[in-house]
């Protein structure tokens, strides 16, 4: 079994090694810059670990561990235009680099070129499947995650599903086209799923978690982010759920305001989370849920040794500062 650093560092050399056209070097340039300025590369790591459950030399999916990065780092130049992000890994967005033209273009581009490199060489048409339910199941949990900004009736139900649309799925499927194409039975393959899943739930909860308590030096993104555009977290809605009318007029008047000074937005809101343990109830959820995510892993009838990078890796993620 090849180890997590091993895995990422394979595919980082391997990002740098991918050929895109000189020409236009406003379409290009960004693709460049997004893959080079870091990034925990997780979703190609996991692929490739599905697969080394199965196989040994993690070389025949490299294209595959390409495509599904690749599509993430799209996701993340439109998504960073969607949410009014001026920050990723610690540098400007593309949109602020450039302009929001590029972002969108960009963006699409990659959405193709990582379709260009799932499909070369690919004979699977179960992981092309799988491939396809994951990239079109993230652009649905988007929308509703910016359908719920306006709302301010979202359940944490709800927020659950949101999430496991935007973030677990891929996740997921990351280790399900892994061991598809390792040559998993289904119900390994499914294990493999739900393992994800519940893995990739607790770390976007986690994301929203750094994005208020994390420390912006370790975090490489600006704080308060979501707050500041009335997101619908597990935090929000919790804090809604469990503030005195007082607490609850305070949000709403937070929430409901036009104009105001965003780091007085957030001092006031995250003031309420300390005061309500929002924090702790986050993080409790945070540690079940991955505590949930490590079931799944043990049903998958693959020795011990050999799953033990993949446990490796939940532990980290659950430590991670960012
Ligand atoms: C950021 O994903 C978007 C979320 C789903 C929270 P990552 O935290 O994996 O971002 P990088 O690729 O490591 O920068
Ligand atoms: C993004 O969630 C999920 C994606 C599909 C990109 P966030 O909007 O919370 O991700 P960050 O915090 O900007 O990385
Ligand atoms: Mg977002
Ligand atoms: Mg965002
Ligand atoms: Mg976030």
């Amino acid at each position: 079994m090849y180890t997590i650093a091993e895995l990422t560092e394979r595919i980082n050399k391997e990002v740098e090694k991918i050929q895109y056209s000189t020409e236009p070097k406003n379409l290009y340039d960004p693709i460049r810059y997004i893959l080079s300025i870091g990034g925990k590369r997780i979703r190609p790591v996991l692929m490739l670990l599905g697969y080394n459950l199965y196989k040994d030399d993690v070389t025949p999916i490299i294209n595959n561990a390409l495509a599904i990065e690749t599509y993430h780092n799209f996701t993340l130049l439109h998504d960073d235009l969607m949410d009014k992000s001026d920050m990723r890994r610690g540098n400007p967005t593309v949109h602020k680099k450039w302009n929001d033209n590029t972002a969108i273009l960009s963006g699409d581009t990659m959405l193709i070129i990582a379709y260009q490199l799932f499909n070369q060489g690919m004979k699977n048409k179960e992981a092309l499947t799988a491939f396809i339910d994951a990239t079109l199941g993230v652009c649905e949990g988007q929308q509703y995650d910016i359908d719920f900004e306006t709302r301010n009736d979202v359940t944490e139900e709800e927020y659950m599903e949101m999430i496991r649309q935007k973030t677990s799925l891929l996740l997921g499927y990351a280790l399900k086209i892994g061991a598809i194409l390792g040559g998993a039975d289904e119900e390994d393959a499914q294990n493999l799923y739900t393992f994800g899943e519940k893995m990739g739930l607790a770390f976007q909860l986690q994301d929203d978690y750094l994005d208020v308590y994390g420390n912006t030096q370790e975090f490489q993104k600006k704080l308060g982010g979501d707050i500041v555009v009335n997101k619908k977290t597990f935090m929000l809605i919790n804090a809604c759920q469990l503030a005195s009318p007082a607490q609850k007029a305070e949000i709403d008047q937070w929430i409901q305001a036009k104009t105001f000074d965003a780091d007085e937005k957030i001092a006031a809101i995250t003031h309420i989370y300390n005061i309500l343990g929002i924090d702790k109830l986050a993080q409790q959820k945070i540690e079940k849920l991955f505590a949930i995510s490590l079931q799944s892993l043990d049903k998958v009838k693959v020795a011990d040794e050999k799953k033990a990078e993949l446990r490796l890796f939940a532990n980290k993620l659950m430590g991670r500062k960012y």
